[in-house]
């Protein structure tokens, strides 16, 4: 099946992005370490211990503080102790499922007594310092007890994914597992460096059932981030129920790149990622690319076709083809209506219209069309988010404007125009931060037309001075995409996401003060151990010490 989804036209290569893409990736092998021959293994450095360590975790915390010697151990009768109402009660409810399968502990979760804080793990809504801000927290580990404080749920939330990276690795398993629980012990204080850390899942090229996107959720989490945006449409399907306009799920959502059955979300289904990602802290970024990357819709309703005739569905992987039409009073129909039904399914304060490779959509008719599609996206009360292409300068700017780069350049006219007129921008450099590049020449999975990114390529880059003209106050965060030509399973994903997620998950929340390619290495190391227990196969970059795996004999030095 792979096979044939590569054997339409290579993704985005046409000529001189073709001679740029070469130009790029020779100056990637250059500048990272040498790559490694297709499937080999190499741990360059020593070896990682396993026991969780205070400055292991990923994103580095603003401030880590070791209490040398002192250990905190989970005991069997150990509570989970919360102060705050409901904020405090449901993390502490998510720590439990999170503990209950590999310690076997009841952990139970209690109010917390007035006072020295109680034996155990207390999870505190009250009394962390202003400067964590309304997403960061302390967590403060001595040998009696684990005490997390934050501002709000979202600060407990993200204190947890550090309690967790703090545990043993085997704290993940799903199974029960031999103690001793131990955590280092010491002070944390932590809290964003951008306010937006981004995943996206494109679910239109090949579709990605809800548990799948669940279970993204769940691990983009574990790195603090808290945006998923879903590229719900696209040439190649249409992924969300329009009640207005029915066939779009139905004819529309029934294919996928290289032929496949394809699929759709209900309401109820977009729902549940929806609730389950809020638990997670996440929020939820629906995207209905237009005008371009339209085929799915066009084929399913002829009268969004400037000559009336619906295109046949499409399979194949070119970009650029095709266009709603923009000089009719129906697409406008069309796109408000779409738009008012993901409005109403979405909590999250934005919606993103796409807006990248329009090609076939005239300039003139392209700058029209974004120019009435944006008043709808406020008009629904949400703020517009798309790619950086919707900057052009004879575009409207609308308030909250969110533009999401994803060139190859560090300076950008589109980019540079939108931020002079207020616009926030959110950092997805293709050849940076797109998940579904390849490692090196032999990666068995995704594409090249932005460079290969290795590790270190992901890491090594400053969202906040990256792109001329952009001043970091203008910068909003950090999005890693995982585009799906070649992505099939959740094997895939995961794959292609690990280790580079963490990385660019870094680069988001971390100061830019902690930013070390060689100790992040190790630290990157040094969570090998916890996928394995979450049960993630991911790539054994050369450029990292990875433990060896378990069972294994140890590298040589
Ligand atoms: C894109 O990769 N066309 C946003």
């Amino acid at each position: 099946m792979r096979v044939s989804a590569l054997s339409g036209p290579s993704r985005r290569l046409r000529p001189v992005r073709a001679a740029v893409v070469a130009l790029m990736a020779a100056s990637a092998c250059l500048g990272g370490a040498p790559l490694a021959a297709a499937g080999t293994e190499r741990s360059p450095g020593k070896p990682r211990p396993l026991a969780a360590s205070m400055s292991d975790v990923i994103p580095a915390p603003v401030s880590v503080r070791p209490d040398a010697g002192v250990t905190f151990t989970l005991r069997p009768s150990a509570r989970i102790h919360t102060r705050g109402g409901q904020a405090a009660t449901a993390v502490a409810t998510y720590l439990t499922g999170l503990l209950r399968p590999s310690t076997g502990y009841a952990l139970p979760v209690q109010a917390a007594p007035r006072g020295a804080p109680a034996p155990g793990i207390s999870l505190l809504l009250d009394a962390a310092e202003p400067a964590v801000g309304d997403q960061g927290y302390r967590l403060d580990v001595t040998g009696a007890a684990v005490v997390l404080r934050a501002r709000t749920g979202t600060g407990l939330f993200n204190g947890v994914q550090t309690l967790r990276q703090l545990l043993p690795a085997r704290a993940e398993s799903a199974t029960v597992q031999p103690g001793p629980w131990t955590v280092p012990g010491g002070r944390i204080v932590d809290h964003p460096r951008f306010a937006y850390r981004g995943a996206m899942l494109d679910v239109a090229r090949h579709f990605h059932p809800v548990e799948t996107v669940k279970r993204y959720i769940d691990r983009i989490a574990l790195y603090k981030i808290n945006h998923l945006h879903l590229h719900l449409s696209d040439d190649q399907g249409w992924r969300i129920v329009v009640d207005g306009w029915p066939r779009l799920a139905t004819y529309g959502g029934s294919t996928q790149v290289g032929g496949g059955p394809g699929g759709h979300y209900t309401k109820a289904q977009y729902q549940d990622i929806v609730a389950h990602a809020a638990r997670r802290h996440v929020t939820i970024v629906p995207e209905i690319d237009m005008p371009g990357h339209t085929n799915a819709a066009l084929a399913s309703y002829a009268e969004l076709n400037c000559d009336g005739v619906a295109p046949p569905l499409y399979t194949g992987t070119a970009v650029g083809f095709s266009s709603l039409c923009a000089t009719k009073e129906i697409t406008y129909r069309f796109v408000a209506e779409v738009l008012d039904e993901l409005a109403a399914l979405t909590p999250g304060p934005y919606l993103h219209i796409g807006g990248d490779e329009a090609s076939a959509t005239p300039h003139d008719q392209y700058a029209a069309f974004m120019n009435r599609v944006q008043p709808m996206v406020t008009a629904e009360g949400k703020a517009v988010m798309g790619w950086h292409q919707i900057g052009a300068a004879d575009v409207a700017h609308s308030p909250g404007r969110v533009v999401q780069y994803w060139g190859l350049t560090a300076s950008d006219p589109l980019v540079t125009s939108a931020v002079s007129r207020g616009a926030k921008v959110v950092m997805s450099p293709a050849n940076k931060a797109y998940l579904d590049m390849k490692y090196n020449p032999q990666t068995r999975l995704g594409l090249d037309w932005a460079g290969l990114i290795e590790v270190r390529t992901a890491y090594d880059w400053d969202p906040g001075t990256y792109l001329a003209g952009v001043p970091a106050a203008s910068v909003l965060g950090v999005e890693a995409p995982m585009w799906t030509e070649t992505i099939v399973t959740e094997d895939d994903i995961e794959y292609m996401a690990f280790p580079r997620l963490p990385a660019i998950a870094e680069l988001g929340w971390s100061p830019r003060s902690t930013h070390d390619w060689e100790a992040f290495r190790l630290r990157l190391a040094a969570q090998a151990p916890r996928w394995t227990a979450m049960g993630i196969g991911f790539y054994r970059s050369p450029q990292i010490p990875w433990p060896a795996p378990a069972g294994s004999v140890a590298a040589r030095p």
